[in-house]
């Protein structure tokens, strides 16, 4: 099964880039740019990554993420995960970056964008692995800081395919949003959502009825609403669940209880992705392993799921046919045995 998964091809819709910094990362850049970090060696750091919830998780990304500074940064943390999850058989991948993270710290939007577009590029070109940017507004900061931040985007408006929204999400609802998220759907941009990560299933719909994204992020709290459930599986709108996140981050006790096998059988358009990988615990292959074991899941979950994300990414028709042919062949060589 592991061998299944590992040349399975594979789409990653759910990937926060500063969730890539790896702890090795962390001290390379914190040491190139003369900042000191609150540890003292790489196992002090993996030993701090025991999170109760999604904010203690959010204190030590936010704080991790002070170590990138320059465009070269920027671009080698893109290229790391790129070249990473290349060997992993992900053929395209859909990243959010956070540039509220950076710009409140004095970077300007253009050292960033420029270090994650050149890596991109250079990616595709390279390595054959496409990527869009996801740009993702902070939900624990205000709307008119939102707002301020998509004008911040505008002379960069064809390098960003999406905008997104993500951190804190308890007493932050989807609707504190409505005015950015119309304003970026009517500036061409495609748009999605987290909700349902720790908040209700209230939230799910705020975000598909309010900010009117057509692929909700996390989402697995669907699950306490029947009549939402009906509507995600009648409309096909895609959840991008995370597994190990939803572990680490205590959203479920443990692989056995989470409910993607669950949303799978009920016809939910699921996917599998990583989230934040360097902090918990797996790029793509290993959330795959990690849910396959905890859940029993058969060759032909997986292939549905891997289905799944082709169906939800932002590709055009082409690109989705031909990577739909390449997992189908994929999988019907698997299922004769070859
Ligand atoms: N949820 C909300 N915000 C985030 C996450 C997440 O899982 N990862 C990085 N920012
Ligand atoms: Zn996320």
């Amino acid at each position: 099964m592991k061998k299944f998964i590992d040349n399975l091809p594979k789409i990653e819709l759910h990937l926060h880039i500063e969730g890539t910094l790896e702890p090795e990362m962390l001290f390379d850049l914190a040491q190139r740019n003369h900042i000191q970090l609150p540890y003292q060696s790489i196992q002090e750091v993996r030993d701090a990554y025991h999170f109760t919830n999604l904010q203690s998780f959010l204190d030590i990304y936010y704080q991790g993420a002070n170590v990138l500074q320059t465009e070269q940064d920027f671009y080698d943390l893109m290229w790391a995960y790129l070249e990473k999850v290349s060997s992993q058989n992900v053929r395209h991948a859909e990243i959010f970056f956070d540039p509220q993270t950076h710009t409140h710290r004095g970077i300007p939007f253009e050292v960033f964008l420029n270090g994650l577009v050149r890596a991109k590029e250079g990616a595709r070109q390279k390595l054959g692995i496409s990527s869009e940017l996801i740009l993702c507004f902070l939900r624990h900061l205000s709307p008119e800081d939102a707002l301020k931040t998509l004008d911040q985007a505008r002379p960069f408006r064809e390098k960003i395919f999406g905008v997104g929204l993500d951190s804190s999400e308890m007493g932050r609802p989807p609707s504190l949003f409505k005015e950015v998220f119309d304003r970026a759907r009517d500036q061409g941009y495609r748009v999605v959502a987290h909700a349902g990560e720790e908040g209700p299933a209230e939230y799910v719909w705020e975000a598909v009825e309010l900010l009117d994204v057509k692929r909700i992020d996390h989402g697995v709290r669907s699950i306490d609403d029947p009549k939402l459930i009906e509507y995600l599986v009648e409309k096909q709108i895609p959840l991008t669940v995370c597994p190990l996140s939803n572990i680490k981050l205590c959203v479920f006790e443990d692989m056995t209880h989470h409910n993607i096998k669950q949303l799978l059988d009920l016809g939910v358009c699921v996917t599998i992705n990583s989230d934040d990988p360097a902090y918990f615990g797996g790029y793509m292959n290993e959330n795959f392993y990690a849910t396959q074991v905890g859940l029993n899941l058969s060759k032909a979950d997986l292939y549905k799921i891997s289905r799944n994300a082709i169906q939800a990414a932002f590709l055009n028709g082409d690109r989705k046919q031909a990577l739909n042919a390449e997992l189908d062949a994929y999988y019907r060589d698997q299922e004769s045995g070859n």
